[in-house]
């Protein structure tokens, strides 16, 4: 198999902060110096993505006056005319000023809570302007070190509250703009409010408008939480609200790695790969990676195209999977069909269950699953053995 090249059409789109990570960590100052967003969108163009999104903060440094914001909005449309990118979301940096230290929407000050609310109007305004159909909401600040401090249940009716008075904004304007809310279980802070995919899902049922907010889940969050990413993804496929993806690389439960896509748990990757495929997602191939402080420029770029060039390797490998015959008939030993069939028949109900006979505990005990196989064709694949 030779290296696969990516393409506009294979929708690829990149967060302005990802490539123009500098390098900061806890530890250490940054090892590379400020990207020009305009560098970022040419680079991007060249290795073949099809958009771009940023934070309100990326583009526009917090605080510029009216016309130095004018100036750089204006600079950024040249920017994407020129190299034909398009803006597939926007989201809003609510955790990088220290008044956000205790969050944005759940912060126990009320005054940080409605500046809050009020940045996220601002750019969704810019957003729609831009054309992104997706709004993300990562709130990583939205958490707690400690016991007392957080009242969590009070902080969840604040955290309802700003979606609703958003929601009411997105309607009101009339802006074909959906909500996609990013869980990650810590860091920044210790632990972080709507940690997981499920808890998101759960608390976006009590929304006003809930029809419009989904979920935006990132490979590398699940992991940090021990979950298995693709069954979370699967989920919110089932329920309708995988809106975006953020794909990374992450080793289990620990600090935030941010790898490049195809880096971290690679099984667990292809898993990813063939629930977004085989579940229909056909939103934009977001990657939110950071590149290693130990890279240059050049790093940057190598890291940026091999999320793409990762991803068409395991988008190759999942496909060549679903379609070889001897997987077919392994998914039929492995009894994936029946598991469609409903378990209990067309008008039957408890009653008639109650009644009906049943099949011989020992014989069922007895009866292997043959998933072992099916998974040993799966890895033969991702190993490179077969379909190469
Ligand atoms: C992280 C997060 C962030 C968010 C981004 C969008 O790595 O902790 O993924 O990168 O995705 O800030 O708001
Ligand atoms: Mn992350
Ligand atoms: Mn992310």
């Amino acid at each position: 198999m030779s290296i696969p090249t990516p393409a506009p059409s294979d929708k690829f789109s990149f967060g302005l902060w990802t490539v123009a990570y500098p390098g900061r960590d806890p530890f250490g100052e940054p090892t590379r110096a400020d990207m020009d967003p305009i560098y970022a969108l040419e680079n991007l163009a060249r290795l073949g993505a099809y958009g771009v999104n940023f934070h309100d903060d990326d583009l526009i440094p917090f605080g510029s006056d009216d016309s130095a914001r004018d100036a750089i909005i204006q600079r950024w449309k040249q920017g994407l005319a020129d190299t034909g990118l398009a803006v597939t979301t926007a989201t809003t940096n609510l955790f990088t000023h220290p008044m956000f230290k205790d969050g944005g929407f759940t912060s126990n000050d009320r005054e940080v809570r409605r500046f809050a609310i009020r940045k996220v109007m601002r750019n969704i305004d810019l957003a729609a302007e831009l054309g992104a159909k997706v709004y993300v909401c990562w709130g990583g600040r939205e958490g707690a070190e400690s016991g007392a401090a957080k009242d969590v249940a009070a902080a969840l009716d604040r955290y309802r509250e700003a979606f609703n008075v958003l929601g009411e904004f997105v309607h009101d304007k009339g802006y074909d703009m959906k909500f996609a809310i990013e869980p990650k279980p810590n860091e920044p802070r210790g632990d972080i409010l709507l940690p997981t995919i499920g808890h998101a899902l759960a608390f976006i049922n009590t929304l006003d408008r809930s029809e419009n907010v989904g979920v935006n889940p990132e490979i590398g969050h699940e992991e940090m939480a021990g979950l298995n990413a693709a069954h979370g993804y699967a989920q919110a496929l089932w329920q309708g609200k995988l809106f975006h993806i953020d794909l990374n690389g992450q080793n289990g439960p620990r600090y935030d790695q941010d790898f490049r896509f195809g880096a971290g748990n690679v099984r667990g990757s292809f898993w990813v790969v063939d629930t977004i495929l085989s579940g229909g997602y056909d939103g934009p191939v977001h990657f939110d990676f950071k590149t290693p402080r130990t890279e240059d420029d050049k790093g940057v770029w190598v890291a940026a195209e091999a999320c793409m060039t990762n991803y068409l390797i395991l988008r190759d490998k999942v496909q060549a999977f679903r379609a070889d015959p001897e997987v077919q008939e392994a998914l039929v030993a492995a009894k994936l069909p029946e598991l469609s069939v409903p378990t209990l028949a067309e008008g039957e109900g408890w009653a008639e269950l109650e009644k009906a006979p049943l099949a011989d505990p020992d014989q069922l005990a007895a009866r292997g699953a043959a998933f072992e196989h099916l998974d040993q064709l799966a890895l033969e694949y991702l190993y490179g053995v077969r379909g190469a």
